[in-house]
């Protein structure tokens, strides 16, 4: 008897304040044709006020996956929260999170691995799912890049959006289902850290220090050289994934990959042969919500009927780190 880890529900929370790319033109000198055509982005979601925040989206994905999940709480043993703007330096949002939906027995951390974020929190999760260390598993993918958005800056500034997505994973015995987490890949290449980086705010340039003057508090980001990265990396993640569950392209019933670009995305679709009404967008409404961004993905997918138990989905995502990575789910 082998256990497996099974997605039983899943939720999402955006913000309810839409920033245009017209908006966007009064801002800084770009236009809706340039981002459109570049990125495919024609909005996306702010948080505003002082409420809104990675917490707070993380907060409502989670207590809409744990009500259509119907599990109490308590037999949640493992909050684990994909982030790279939690609402502090520490205590993890994964803490808030574990204390607000009252999962009083559960261990709770984040994981720092940007836009693959959701990747990497919910491969990890499924590995303690399925080696027995806790029965049910909460997964938030949450971020709110733009608080850490230089709005000056033409080149990232239109790229980014806010948003989150949280599911339940949950043992299930193999005689049972076929569901459940079919296998996954984790990539990093930290040489790669200066194309996307915020330098202060850590401890080797603290705010306010010596060190940290002259140095970049916002996003910075070498854009062309995330491109050529993102292109080569998704693309090679989702073989190497295909690979392992010994599965190929056509048998992918749904490809939801990391909405950072529309480019990027057609790009791996291509490289893996899958036809449109196998690749999931969303981009064009919620530009790249970095770690929120494949569950949100997954959640609308669902919402729409375009994903259904036991369809086989596969997602991948890349980021700052640098990081990539894919899984392969049976919904
Ligand atoms: O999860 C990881 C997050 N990051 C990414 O996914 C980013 C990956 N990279 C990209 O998506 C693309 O590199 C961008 C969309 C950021 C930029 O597209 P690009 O085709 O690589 O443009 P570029 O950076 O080579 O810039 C081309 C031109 C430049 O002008 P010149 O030097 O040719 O005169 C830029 O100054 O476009 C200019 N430009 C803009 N123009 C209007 C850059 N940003 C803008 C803008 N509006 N927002």
């Amino acid at each position: 008897m082998s256990r497996r880890a099974v997605i039983q529900s899943i939720g999402h929370a955006l913000p309810t304040k839409v920033l245009t790319n017209a908006d966007l033109e009064t801002m800084v000198d770009t236009n809706d044709e340039w981002i459109v055509q570049r990125t495919g982005i024609r909005e996306r979601r702010v948080c505003e006020g002082p409420i809104e925040c990675t917490g707070w989206l993380a907060l409502n994905a989670s207590r809409e996956a744990i009500d259509r999940a119907g599990i109490d709480p308590l037999d949640i043993g493992l909050v684990l929260c994909g982030t790279v703007s939690g609402d502090f330096i520490w205590p993890s949002t994964a803490c808030m999170v574990q204390d607000q939906v009252g999962a009083k027995n559960a261990g709770a951390f984040d994981v720092s691995a940007a836009c693959a974020g959701f990747i990497y929190a919910l491969s990890n999760a499924a590995a303690m799912v399925v080696t027995g260390q806790v029965d049910h598993a909460l997964v938030i993918g949450v971020d709110s890049l733009s608080k850490q958005v230089n709005w000056e800056d033409r080149s990232t500034a239109i790229l980014f959006g806010d948003g989150a997505g949280a599911v339940v994973v949950s043992a299930m015995d193999d005689s049972e289902t076929d569901r459940g987490l079919l296998g996954t890949v984790l990539l990093s290449d930290g040489s790669g850290s200066k194309f996307i980086c915020i330098d202060v705010g850590g401890s080797r340039y603290p705010w306010g220090s010596e060190q940290a003057e002259g140095k970049r508090n916002k996003i910075t980001m070498m854009g062309s050289e995330v491109y050529r990265f993102a292109v080569q990396s998704m693309g090679d993640a989702c073989c190497k994934v295909l690979d392992k569950v010994g599965m190929t392209p056509d048998e992918i019933d749904l490809f939801v990959p990391h909405q950072a670009n529309l480019r990027i995305i057609e790009s791996s679709a291509k490289r893996l042969g899958l036809p449109p009404e196998k690749v999931f967008l969303n981009v064009h409404k919620y530009g790249n919500t970095s770690a929120g961004s494949i569950p949100l993905g997954l959640y609308e997918a669902e919402a729409e009927g375009r994903l259904k138990k036991g369809m086989t989905v596969l997602t991948v995502g890349f980021g700052a780190g640098l990081v990539w990575g894919a899984n392969v789910i049976r919904w």
